[in-house]
């Protein structure tokens, strides 16, 4: 007899990324010419300095349990790191370090929720904040995020939501944002600081996109008075550091908080390796500049990219804000060949070319509130994404092969038109 899955198992949604990679990966093994546009990683090396002490750590056999919240000295410079950048009252004992910052979304659940307890998530949003709130049997409530308010949070549907849901509990923030590039405004995040401040609330705030903000700079909700009593803000080296194979990160909170999910660091993972935290606070110390440097290319790109699209007739974009995506509206598009816009995503990938395919992702596997977009990000060179703009239009001009692809995917026929962005 097998045996049998749980629920949770059974119905556990993917970051649909990492499935379109593997595909993208399959055909380019097989010959095909692919621009990868898919995934969110950055095309650049690892930082100097982080390079070069994770190596001194290896030669100094830095190769050993350290404690669970993290080396005191990771601590205590992640915490000088976003008091000067972020203006966030923060301490050594403020800080948990983390393989990357997605873990802390689990931790985060597993810290203030219980069964049937309401959370609300702004839509499109990051794939795992689901998951993880299904994991403790709590109730994800999604309120939308639109392309006529920059996808900026509502601070109203947050009022709305404490207002009448059974349980309100907790909040995912993320600004910028993923997939959409909306950033939340420092009046956006007051706003939102006064509605929760004081009230059994807890909030996390996703912040690995800390710098790419493109106008401006970056501001999280832990800046607002008495927010670190009751906000778990996520950050991480996988995009500023282009660290994301070391994985590595970490969140500020309160203490009380922070102790609490030392213990679920404890109880999984027993601690992150001292190497990586090493190499991650030689690139807190010594990688400003080259960071920063990265960062502009990083700008280039979305610019580009975000303008080549915008030429395109059927799509609609807005000014790149932050992060290295790009969200277009192509809902024209979709309506006028019959395609759901994850469809339109793969069909550039799979069916419009036999030699040549665009990687990108369908606005859906962000929730269903990005049907009618897709996702772009900008991990590859500049002539490669250049490459993929042209052959747009004319992917979506061979309309016999989007009917021999539809006829091979019938599940991606659009029934329902999309409504046109205004
Ligand atoms: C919104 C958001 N949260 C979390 C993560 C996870 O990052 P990490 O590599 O630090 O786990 C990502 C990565 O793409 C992201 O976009």
């Amino acid at each position: 007899m097998s045996v049998t899955l749980s629920r949770f198992a059974q119905t556990l949604n993917v970051e649909t990324a990492f499935t379109v990679l593997a595909v993208a990966k399959m055909l380019k093994s097989q010959g095909k010419d692919v621009v990868e546009l898919e995934i969110g990683d950055s095309p650049f090396e690892s930082t100097k300095s982080a390079k070069s002490a994770g190596e001194q750590a290896i030669r100094d056999n830095q190769s050993h349990y350290c404690p669970s919240p993290g080396l005191p000295a990771f601590r205590a410079e992640a915490a000088r790191f976003v008091q000067e950048e972020f203006g966030i009252p923060a301490t050594a004992d403020n800080v948990v370090v983390g393989p990357g910052a997605k873990v802390f979304q689990q931790f985060f659940c597993e810290a203030f929720l219980n069964a049937g307890d309401g959370v609300l998530v702004f839509s499109p949003h990051f794939p795992t904040f689901i998951p993880n709130i299904e994991r403790r049997g709590a109730r994800p409530v999604l309120t939308p995020l639109t392309q006529a308010n920059d996808f900026r949070p509502d601070p109203r549907a947050i009022e709305q939501f404490l207002k009448t849901d059974a349980k309100p509990r907790a909040i995912f923030l993320n600004s910028p944002h993923n997939p959409t590039g909306g950033v939340a405004t420092e009046e956006d995040l007051k706003e939102i600081a006064d509605l929760v401040r004081g009230r059994d609330i807890a909030v996390f705030s996703d912040e690995p996109y800390c710098h790419m903000v493109w106008k401006g700079r970056h501001r999280s909700l832990l800046e607002q008075p008495g927010m670190l009593d009751q906000c778990v803000a996520a950050y991480t080296f996988s995009k500023s550091y282009s660290m994301s194979g070391w994985r590595l990160g970490f969140c500020v909170t309160s203490r009380d908080i922070a102790d609490a999910i030392g213990k679920m660091i404890n109880t999984t993972l027993s601690c992150v390796p001292p190497i990586v935290q090493l190499a991650g606070m030689a690139a807190l110390q010594r990688d400003t500049s080259e960071r920063d440097e990265v960062m502009q290319r990083f700008q280039a790109k979305v610019e580009r990219l975000a303008n080549g699209l915008q030429q395109i007739p059927g799509i609609k974009t807005i000014d790149p804000q932050a992060t290295f995506y790009v969200f277009p509206n192509v809902a024209a598009i979709c309506n006028r060949i019959g395609i759901t816009s994850h469809g339109l995503a793969l069909y550039l990938l799979e069916g419009a070319d036999d030699k040549f395919g665009v990687a990108c992702l369908g606005g859906e596997c962000f929730g269903e509130a990005g049907a009618g977009f897709l996702r772009f990000s900008c991990a590859e060179p500049d002539e490669r994404i250049q490459q993929a703009i042209d052959f747009l239009p004319v992917a979506f001009a061979r309309e016999d092969r989007v009917q021999a692809f539809l006829s091979q995917h019938p599940k991606f026929k659009l029934t329902q038109t999309y409504p046109l962005p205004r």
